[in-house]
């Protein structure tokens, strides 16, 4: 018998409908951490996909004096330490590595642009890039406006030709509040067109985010349940082991709620609370997405709770308060914690409470969003204490163990009717296998593409800021008290769990 290999076509993974157009990714901020640990690991594991267009190239451009070997050298380091998807492949890198170019220039000086012009042409005619560009900030936002006009002044932001384009990247944070995000945006818009703007945020290029939609409206049995009739509460977790590692000059600035609330949260938030796009596009799912947010209503004083570090243990490992890490002031008042209570109101999730929690230096890395179902109106069994009836949870696991499980009640064998919750789990590692694309892969790639879906639009940005801004300027304000307030290692601080008590709910034990 001619026995044909087996396989499993749940394993098959992207495939394009259409293929990326040449062009020239240029990166400001090449000697950064971000180029280092994201972006060349992910353009080379594109590579080893054979996702990159045939006329491709990157230019990294820096202050700091480097050949273009000396560039390629790095990034081949860069991509041993960083990959984590197997040896590097020689032959693949090769090819890979003679599309990487360097370039130090000053992103304030006029002939730094000078510069970048003249190596693009050539690169345009050494490669055929067509004159397509993707300008890359992985810088600190202080110089986005310094390179934003640079490139206008210049004549670089402007096609070359009638059929090429431009596009740019803005890394976050996107703002420190709302006024600065809209000060940013019109810098942006009197460069380049909304639809050549693609503000990242790298938790929409997880799968498991993406698969929120996909379980929300590729599914009949859910939607019907997707609303205050059905559901008690929401609970979505973000929570860290790490501390502030060496960012405490950016997190000093920043603290949680800027961090993780006002993008990777709210992102959370509206890809399960939005309703149904009328289409998969760009535009037609932010549309949904920045209804949710505008229909946030304001945090009040008593709907979040923020907290901060001190000495603890994760892991058997002694670690040390936030406020004696390297470079964070010994009286910080920066939050490492925060939980708030968000009311969406509109018709869906009128009254329906939706609980955020993120913290560093928690006892797990998990992030999750779980749906708690309404109690049965009656209830037949489980009358004594020891055998509740626990309500049904449907929860999302964004990671690390990405997958899906249903919290039901089932009967114990038995003659007496006993009930104990059982589980419905569904895991993307045994379904699927293990290697999906990573966050910034994706990203890159549908940015090549010229599809805007996974990232944040004008209106959505802001909306976003528009949440979090009076909490930011109410807790400055009001500096905490009591900080360090949670232990390291811990679950946060006591408040945090007030906050939801009170409501007579429980924090999900993790
Ligand atoms: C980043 C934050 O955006 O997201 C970090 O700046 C955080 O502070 C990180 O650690 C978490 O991302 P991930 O993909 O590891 O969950």
């Amino acid at each position: 018998m001619n026995e044909s290999p087996l396989v499993n076509p749940l394993r098959e993974g992207l495939s394009l409908d259409r293929a990326p157009e040449p062009c020239i990714l240029v990166i400001f901020g090449a000697s950064g951490d971000l180029t280092r640990r994201k972006l060349v690991p992910a353009l080379y594991a594109l590579a080893r996909r054979r996702l990159l267009p045939v006329g491709f190239a990157v230019v990294g451009l820096a202050r700091s004096p480097m050949t273009d070997d000396e560039f390629r050298a790095r990034m081949r380091e860069s991509v041993e330490a960083f990959s984590g998807g197997g040896s590097l492949e020689a032959a693949i890198w090769d090819d890979f590595a003679r599309s990487l170019f360097y370039l130090s220039a000053d992103f304030r000086a006029p002939e730094g642009y000078r510069s970048l012009g003249a190596m693009v042409s050539r690169i345009d005619r050494e490669r055929a890039t067509a004159g397509n560009r993707i300008f890359y900030l992985a810088l600190p936002p202080s110089l986005y406006v310094d390179v934003i006009r640079g490139l206008d002044a210049a004549g670089l932001a402007r096609p070359s030709n009638p059929t090429s384009w431009r596009r740019i990247v803005i890394e976050k944070p996107f703002g420190r509040d709302l006024a600065s995000a809209r000060a940013l945006n019109e810098t942006v818009s009197r460069v380049f067109r909304e639809d050549q703007v693609y503000r990242i945020d790298h938790y929409l290029g997880k799968e498991t985010v993406q698969n929120i939609l996909v379980f929300r409206f590729a599914n009949s049995i859910f939607e019907p349940l997707w609303n205050r009739r059905y559901i008690d509460h929401v609970q979505i977790t973000m929570a860290e082991t790490v501390g502030v590692e060496e960012r405490a000059a950016y997190y000093e600035e920043a603290g949680a709620v800027r961090d993780m609330v006002q993008n990777h949260m709210l992102q959370l938030l509206a890809l399960t609370a939005m309703e149904p796009p009328v289409a998969f596009e760009a535009d037609a799912v932010r549309d949904e997405k920045v209804k949710v947010l505008r229909a946030i209503r304001p945090i009040t004083p008593d709907g979040a709770v923020r907290g901060q570090y001190g000495d603890g243990w994760i892991a058997g490992q002694e670690v040390r308060a936030y406020r004696h890490e390297a470079g964070v002031k010994p009286d910080s008042p920066r939050e490492t914690y925060a939980a708030l209570k968000l009311f969406i109101e509109n018709w869906r999730w009128a009254g329906v409470p939706f609980y955020l929690r993120t913290g560093k230096r928690l006892p797990k890395r998990l992030t999750e969003i779980a749906i708690q179902f309404k109690q049965p109106p009656l209830l037949l069994f489980g009358r004594s204490p020891a055998d509740q009836v626990e309500p049904n949870v449907l929860v999302l696991r964004i990671q690390p163990d990405e997958g899906i499980s249903l919290k039901f009640e089932a009967k114990l064998p038995g003659h007496a009717i006993r009930i104990r919750s059982v589980l419905m789990d569904f895991r993307y590692a045994t379904s699927f296998g293990a290697d999906p694309m990573s966050a910034y892969e994706r990203l890159l790639l549908d940015c090549l593409l010229g599809d805007a879906t996974l990232f944040a639009r004008r209106d959505g940005v802001e909306a976003a800021w528009s949440v979090v801004t009076p909490l930011l300027q109410m807790w400055e304000a009001t500096p905490p008290q009591g900080f360090p307030n949670y232990a390291a290692g811990s679950w946060g601080p006591k408040e945090a769990d007030a906050l939801i008590e009170s409501d007579g709910r429980r924090w999900r034990r993790l």
